[in-house]
């Protein structure tokens, strides 16, 4: 596995996603998910990524109580600034009094005493950037996190925050379908040294090829909402994903692993975790580092699924307000 620099690490180039584990698709099953992160350390990945609004806790728990034995060979990722609220929902806040706490919450979960990387979830827009940073910068010096990072951050927000206190990676969607980083963040981390970690690499399953069917998921699963995920932009883009499963098809690989291959080519700040959930999606996934797919495949990949040919937007109107990120107007 080719590894890549992250902060003051190095980390296998692919990572492993865990939100799926307790948290938004389909039916958590812990004990294939401690399969899986188990296999995913045997095949050479050294970064898991996690949070604390995953399964609101549980997914930090399922990590920690699984894995407190192999807790050396792994970089540790979390985030914090996104909660459930008393009402059940989803809130951002990232007041320093509530990192401080939920920090030693994840802590205390993980079992760990330090987290390698500790995400600001979300910027809040009702706190100073000043404090969030101070109150994360206080855990750096106390031991109990080694590195920051930030998620789905405009260039101009990482700038401030790097002026603050150096940031070791920033976290943001980006696949074949989702092009955002590109007008950008991905300059502004190479000139700034900080990783680039791609989240929904594999744009939830879309580029998997195996989600056609919108009815078999489950009445929660976050995909519901997301607009491209509904019609008439998810028949659009199913005539999309035949010509790219040709390509794929045509370079003896699968689809889930010609859109990782074109990601990690994009430029060595790069690292990926797509997340998973079965013991043979992370194998097909990892087996992406012995692929050799000719430049040519990458680039008939990259004509067929870009920002000016998928349909809708990523995020409802809920969700995209949430975010800090520049954005490409929507192609459709
Ligand atoms: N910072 C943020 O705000 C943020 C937001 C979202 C996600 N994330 C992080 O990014 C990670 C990855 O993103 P994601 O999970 O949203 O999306 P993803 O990695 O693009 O896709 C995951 C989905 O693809 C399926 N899948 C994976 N490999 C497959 C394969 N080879 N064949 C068929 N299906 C496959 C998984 O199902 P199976 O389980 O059945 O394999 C799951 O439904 C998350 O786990 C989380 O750690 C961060």
């Amino acid at each position: 596995m080719q590894m890549r620099k992250l902060g003051p690490d190095k980390v296998s180039a692919l990572g492993l996603g865990c939100m799926g584990m307790s948290h938004g698709y389909g039916r958590p099953d812990n004990i294939e998910s401690a399969c899986v992160l188990h296999r995913a350390l045997d095949l050479g990945c050294t970064l898991l990524d996690t949070a604390a609004l995953y399964g609101f806790g549980l997914n930090e728990s399922l990590i920690g109580a699984t894995l407190r034995e192999r807790r050396n060979e792994f970089i540790l990722a979390t985030k914090g600034g996104m909660f459930r609220n008393a009402a059940g929902q989803r809130e951002i806040d990232a007041r320093p009094e509530i990192l401080k706490r939920s920090c030693e919450d994840s802590l205390r979960r993980l079992r760990t005493d330090a987290i390698d990387l500790y995400y600001l979830h979300r910027v809040d827009p009702r706190v100073p950037l000043e404090e969030s940073i101070g109150a994360l910068a206080e855990f750096v010096h106390a031991g109990k996190i080694r590195a920051l990072g930030l998620s789905e951050v405009s260039a101009a927000t990482l700038r401030r925050a790097h002026a603050l206190h150096p940031i070791a990676a920033v976290q943001s969607e980006y696949s074949l379908c989702t092009r955002n980083p590109e007008l950008r963040i991905l300059d502004t981390c190479h000139e700034l040294g900080v990783a680039f970690v791609a989240f929904s690499p594999l744009a939830r399953a879309f580029l998997t090829g195996t989600l056609r069917n919108l009815t078999l998921l489950p009445p929660a699963d976050i995909r519901r909402k997301m607009p491209r995920f509904q019609q008439p932009h998810f028949e659009r883009n199913l005539a999309l994903l035949e010509q790219f499963e040709r390509v794929a098809h045509e370079h003896s690989c699968t689809p889930a692993q010609l859109a990782l291959a074109w990601l990690l080519a994009r430029c060595p700040e790069i690292i990926a975790i797509p997340g998973t959930t079965c013991l043979a999606h992370l194998e097909e996934n990892f087996a992406v580092a012995e692929l050799n797919l000719p430049p040519e495949a990458l680039v008939r990949a990259d004509s067929i699924v870009n920002r000016h040919t998928v349909s809708g937007p990523r995020y409802d109107a809920v969700q995209q307000r949430e975010i800090d990120t520049e954005e490409f107007p929507n192609a459709a």
